[in-house]
């Protein structure tokens, strides 16, 4: 391993943190190994707690402008990973993805009219939808070898049926997928051909593995860039959730607009100083660290695919291509969702999502967050064997 430790355990006890110090509300008994909520339990690079530890010594707390080196930095990052040549101009800035899909939601529809999905995704997809008076229009993907696949004439019928806007979620959560350059070029055309808008939510489009290689759908020339709304943050890509700070880039113009008056009417655009700051850093100086995580990620997944393999056969094995959550097939056992609590959590004492919470198609699967000291992932692991024994 090269220079940044991600080994060693560090506690989280006592900062209010939601995965460590909620589990006895969420799964039922405190001494619970929470391997759940999307955070990681590493330091993020160095520099995030340096340039929040500088503005933190002047003390007045005012009223902070998002300068122009943030949305330089965001431009530079996309740039150099994703060969996205973005302006500035074209950035939104909001609290969060899940506030900003709710926003496009609220500028982009009307109640009661369609929003399409592909489940299992996350559950905030659906809740946005349903909160904000519009209704989920589901193309369920299907499940092939392993890997998911989109449901072209379900994902074609939607669109003809009205969805006014295409919730996309790449990379994939909880399938781990990567969408490829042809399926979102195809899902694009459809929406276009249909007059439904596109929102990209990438979000872990950074935490992708070789030879996977994201493709923003926006940087695919004109017409894929005025129809879309990606949304980016540096929340799961450097470990800074508590930060809420996103950017929405929204190179048309019009829909621009049409999100910020919505941001007004809410006074929803401004985001917290640290927010800023910390946003800036790790965008600016965070690559090198990224490339280690990477690396020690690929592997937590590649020794916990190797234990699930050996000792645990009947779970299949669901390649992941990005995100650092994986989705494991637990249907071969043949649980209910009760009987799969209590096994996970209850007999094995380990917090993992139960699948059914990602919508139609997750039934009988789970999700494990492996964003943890190998330590914490062997613990992990011999309390899933644990759960089936
Ligand atoms: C696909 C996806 N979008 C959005 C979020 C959360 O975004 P935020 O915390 O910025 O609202 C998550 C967190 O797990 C996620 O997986």
């Amino acid at each position: 391993m090269g220079g940044f430790d991600f080994d060693t355990v560090i506690k989280r006890e006592n900062t209010a943190s939601v995965k460590w110090e909620q589990v006895k509300q969420v799964f039922g008994q405190e001494d619970v190994l929470p391997m759940w909520v999307a955070d990681m339990d590493f330091n993020p690079p160095h520099q995030v707690a340096e340039a929040i530890r500088k503005r933190l010594d002047h003390e007045i707390f005012g009223y902070s402008f998002i300068p122009d080196s943030t949305g330089e930095a965001i431009q530079n990052w996309l740039r150099s990973r994703h060969g996205w040549e973005i302006n500035p101009a074209w950035i939104a800035y909001c609290t969060g993805v899940v506030p900003a899909i709710s926003t496009a939601i609220q500028a982009f529809t009307e109640p009661g009219d369609k929003v399409l999905l592909q489940s299992p995704v996350y559950h905030p997809f659906f809740h946005m939808v349903e909160k904000n008076g519009r209704v989920v229009a589901n193309s369920p993907l299907i499940l092939e070898d392993g890997r998911y696949e989109i449901d072209w004439e379900q994902f074609e019928a939607r669109l003809k049926e009205g969805a006014k806007l295409y919730l996309n979620c790449n990379p994939h959560n909880p399938g781990g997928r990567v969408w490829e350059k042809d399926e979102l070029v195809k899902m694009a055309d459809l929406c276009a051909q249909y007059g439904c808008l596109f929102l990209s939510d990438e979000i872990h489009s950074d935490l992708v593995y070789k030879p996977y290689v994201h493709t923003p759908i926006a940087s695919l020339g004109e017409k894929y860039r005025d129809m879309t709304i990606t949304c980016i943050a540096p929340t799961k890509t450097f470990n800074l959730a508590g930060l809420k700070a996103s950017a929405v880039i929204i190179p048309n113009p019009k829909l621009r607009k049409s999100f910020q008056d919505v941001q007004a009417v809410n006074g929803t655009a401004a985001l917290n100083t640290f927010g800023i700051i910390g946003m800036e850093a790790a965008y600016r100086y965070g690559a090198s660290w990224l490339e280690e995580l990477l690396q020690y990620l690929a592997e937590n997944i590649e020794v916990a695919a190797h234990f699930i393999k050996e000792r645990l056969p009947v779970i299949s094995d669901m390649k992941t291509e990005g995100t650092y959550l994986m989705w494991l097939d637990c249907r071969g056992f043949h649980l209910t969702e009760e009987e799969l609590k209590e096994r996970l959590w209850k007999k094995a004492k380990l917090g993992v999502e139960i699948g059914s919470k990602f919508g139609p198609g997750g039934e009988g699967f789970i999700r494990m967050n492996i964003a943890c000291p190998r330590e914490t992932l062997m613990d992990g692991l011999s309390r899933l064997e644990k759960a089936f024994s």
